[in-house]
Parts: structure tokens; C-alpha cells; sequence
């Protein structure tokens, strides 16, 4: 068995999931992910989380590969969701003598999920650990997904352990380092991982950015994807936007419709986007893109136009749904227009409106509303709802 050695003695031992259709039973893997953990093997051995339960025997199997007899002094806790602490258990009963290095939270969740209350080594802010040649500091980032989420910093070769910031979804296929593959694709569907997982949490995610940048670091070891080195500055800035809201010119669409009459009303809309000089328009039915896509466009775009019919007096239940997922996420500064058809009394139009204020953001163009579908009366509404906010996102 042989296994990555990503820096001089720290080893990737971190596992594949292809087989999950959907982390944490909501959103799509279709490439898969990667539960990532690391082992230093320094005076003191340390081995930073774990993986999901389901690849724990090939996990301890890759661990006393590399330990060959000798045995591990630390685990590094910094995240306890489960597809990172899932292992612990099995983990603490092959190496009893092992010392489980955590905060105050940390240990109330490892209670909690594993019953193991002993063996702990606590840390808070600024606290450091010698290995022997390596020295590690932990910085606390509550709410980087949890609260117990922290960073562990080696102080000698300037690694930073991030928890699940600048994660991403995507199993890796052999080549575990940035330098070592192009990693577009994986950088791509990180703008996915953080709106869904991490988008609620910008503020939080500030206030870790700023602690790291008193620090030099040379390579990020994140809980899933590649491990970063070259592209550091991308990730960095790209944390540094997402979590400020700050989005790029561009619409997204996002329409639900039974019987095309609202359909009609986006191509409308997308039509005289693209005529006003948009070149960004994600245009998604959102009863057939999932809504974890249409939620990092959102992230992306700085406009966002809904399109909803009346559905027994309430806004359709998928579009229903994707509004409080945004909402949850407290997505700000976006430019929203809305629009949709009803048949008898329209609801779903002023329903989005009320949305659009509780949110804070501007209402750009008039909201259209169409009754039936005769889109021949309204279409010159949906082509100025379409040119009123070019007009702000255009560039
Ligand atoms: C189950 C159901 C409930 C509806 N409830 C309302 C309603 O409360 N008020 C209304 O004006 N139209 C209602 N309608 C009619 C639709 O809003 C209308 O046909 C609209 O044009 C559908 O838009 P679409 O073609 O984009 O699906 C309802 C339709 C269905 C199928
Ligand atoms: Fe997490
Ligand atoms: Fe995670």
C-alpha cells in the first residue's frame, strides 16, 4: 500500500467517495468527493480528522501502512461533522493510547456522537503543539460550517490545515496536489460546495480569512479536493468575494412553469438580457436544474430575475423552496426582478416582491404579470424588465 507524501513526512491518506449520490442527502455528486486526512510522522506522529464511516477500513489500513508499527500520538480534530469524524471511533479503539486534540466544543460533539469523554487534549487560540522537528498552531473559525471548526497552522513548513474552507466536491483521481493537474474544474464547482455548504457563513468566514493572512502559507490542506499550492491566491480571493456576496456581472434566471406560459415569459426576459449586452445569463427551470447549480449562479451573478406561476394562491412550491434556500444563505446585493403567469387571481408575483424586501435588495424593472399566456400583451414588459436590469448588469 502506498500513499501520497504531499510535503517532507506529511502524507495524504484521505479516500474517494464515488458512490454517494448526494452529500449530506442534498446535493448532487456527480464527480464524486473526497474525504481528505493527513498524516505527520514527526517525533510525534499526527493525523489531521478522519473520514466518513463508510471508508474507515481502507482508512486505518492506509494509517498503520505508514505508521509500521509505530504508534499515533495525535488526532487533529478540526471539524466534527460526521464526514470527517465518522472514523474516530474505530480510529480510538485500534490506537487506545492516542491523545484527541480539540476544543471546548470539539469535545461536547465527540461525547455526543462517540461517547469518548477521555483521552482529550484541549486547545484554544494561539495554542501550539511540538511534534519534534514541526510545530502546529491552532486558530479557532467557529461557523466555518460549525462551531467547533478550527485551523491548525504548521508554523515549520506553513501549511495550513482548513477544515472545509476552500473545499470542494470532486473525487480525485490519483493526482491529489494542485500543481500536479489542472484543477479548473475543481475550482469551478467550488463556487457549488461554498454556496451550498458554506454560504450561510460570510461574516465567519471573514474573520478566519483575516487571522490566516498574518501568516505565510505555502500550501492549503483542505477537507475535500486538491490540496492548494499554486493556486492559493485564486482560492483566497475567490473566499474573499463569496464570503463578502460580491458577484460578477450576469443574470441568472430561475423559473419554475406546469404549462410553458412562464417559460415563455423568461425567453422573453433572457432575449432582451442578451440584446441589452449581457453576456452572463444562467438560465435555469428549476424543476429540472438542481437547485444546488442555480444557488452558486446566484452566488456568482450580481442580478437574479424569478419567474413563478400562481399555485393555489401561493408562489409554486419549487420555486417555494428555492427562495428559502437563499434566504437561509442571507444572500445580499443582488439585483432582483420578478415576474410569472397566473390564470384567475395572481399571487405569486407579489409574493416575490415581499421576498425581495425582506432580502433588502433593490427591485429592478417593473414585475411582470401575465394572465394566462398571452404573451403577445406582456412581452414588451418582459423585454424592459430584461433592459432595466442590463442596464445594471451589463458592465
Ligand atoms: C394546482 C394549480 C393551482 C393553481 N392555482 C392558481 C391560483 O391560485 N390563482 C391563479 O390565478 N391561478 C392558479 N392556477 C393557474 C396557473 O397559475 C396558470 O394556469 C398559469 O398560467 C400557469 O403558468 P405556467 O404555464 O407557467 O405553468 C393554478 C394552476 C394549478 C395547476
Ligand atoms: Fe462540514
Ligand atoms: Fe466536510
Amino acid at each position: 500500500m502506498k500513499s501520497k507524501e504531499i510535503a517532507k513526512d506529511l502524507f495524504y491518506v484521505g479516500v474517494n467517495d464515488r458512490q454517494k449520490s448526494l452529500f449530506e442527502n442534498l446535493w448532487p455528486l456527480p464527480a464524486g468527493v473526497s474525504y481528505n486526512s493527513y498524516l505527520m510522522i514527526d517525533q510525534k506522529t499526527a493525523l489531521f480528522d478522519t473520514v466518513d464511516i463508510c471508508y474507515a477500513d481502507i482508512f486505518l489500513k492506509k494509517i498503520a501502512a505508514l505508521l509500521d508499527g509505530r504508534k499515533l500520538d495525535y488526532l487533529i480534530v478540526n471539524h466534527m461533522e460526521p464526514d470527517h469524524s465518522g472514523s474516530i471511533r474505530m480510529l480510538k479503539e485500534q490506537y487506545p493510547d492516542l491523545k484527541i486534540v480539540g476544543n471546548a466544543q470539539t469535545f461536547k460533539m465527540l461525547e455526543g456522537f462517540h461517547g469518548i469523554a477521555e483521552g482529550l487534549h484541549e486547545v484554544k487560540e494561539g495554542d501550539t503543539l511540538d511534534l519534534g522537528r514541526r510545530k502546529l498552531q491552532f486558530l479557532m473559525a467557529p461557523m466555518v460550517h460549525w462551531p467547533e471548526v478550527m485551523f491548525t497552522i504548521d508554523l515549520t513548513d506553513h501549511i495550513l490545515f482548513s477544515a472545509d474552507a476552500f473545499g470542494t466536491f470532486g473525487a480525485l483521481s490519483g493526482n491529489v496536489i494542485d500543481t500536479e493537474m489542472n484543477a479548473d474544474a475543481f475550482i469551478q464547482d467550488s463556487i457549488r460546495y461554498y454556496s451550498n455548504i458554506v454560504g450561510k457563513y460570510g461574516n465567519p468566514v471573514q474573520r478566519a480569512l483575516k487571522k490566516v493572512k498574518d501568516f505565510e502559507i505555502s500550501t492549503i490542506c483542505t477537507l475535500h479536493g486538491p490540496v492548494w499550492r499554486e493556486r492559493i491566491p485564486e482560492m483566497l480571493s475567490l473566499y474573499e468575494r463569496l464570503s463578502r456576496y460580491e458577484a460578477e456581472d450576469g443574470v441568472t434566471i430561475a423559473y419554475g412553469s406546469m404549462y410553458g406560459n412562464t417559460e415563455q415569459m423568461a425567453e422573453a426576459i433572457a432575449l432582451s438580457l442578451s440584446e441589452h449586452g449581457v453576456r452572463n445569463i444562467a438560465m435555469h427551470n428549476t424543476l429540472k436544474s438542481h437547485a444546488s447549480y442555480i444557488l452558486s449562479d446566484i452566488f456568482r451573478y450580481r442580478g437574479l430575475i424569478i419567474g413563478s406561476p400562481t399555485y393555489s394562491n401561493q408562489i409554486y412550491p419549487d420555486i417555494e423552496s428555492l427562495l428559502s434556500k437563499i434566504e437561509i444563505r442571507e444572500v445580499k446585493n443582488r439585483y432582483f426582478g420578478c415576474f410569472g403567469s397566473f390564470s384567475w387571481a395572481g399571487a405569486a408575483v407579489k409574493r416575490m416582491g415581499a421576498f425581495a424586501e425582506r432580502m433588502n435588495w433593490e427591485t429592478v424593472g417593473a414585475p411582470v404579470e401575465q394572465r394566462q399566456g398571452t404573451i403577445a400583451e406582456r412581452f414588451d414588459d418582459c423585454w424592459a424588465l430584461g433592459a432595466a436590469m442590463a442596464g445594471k448588469v451589463a458592465g
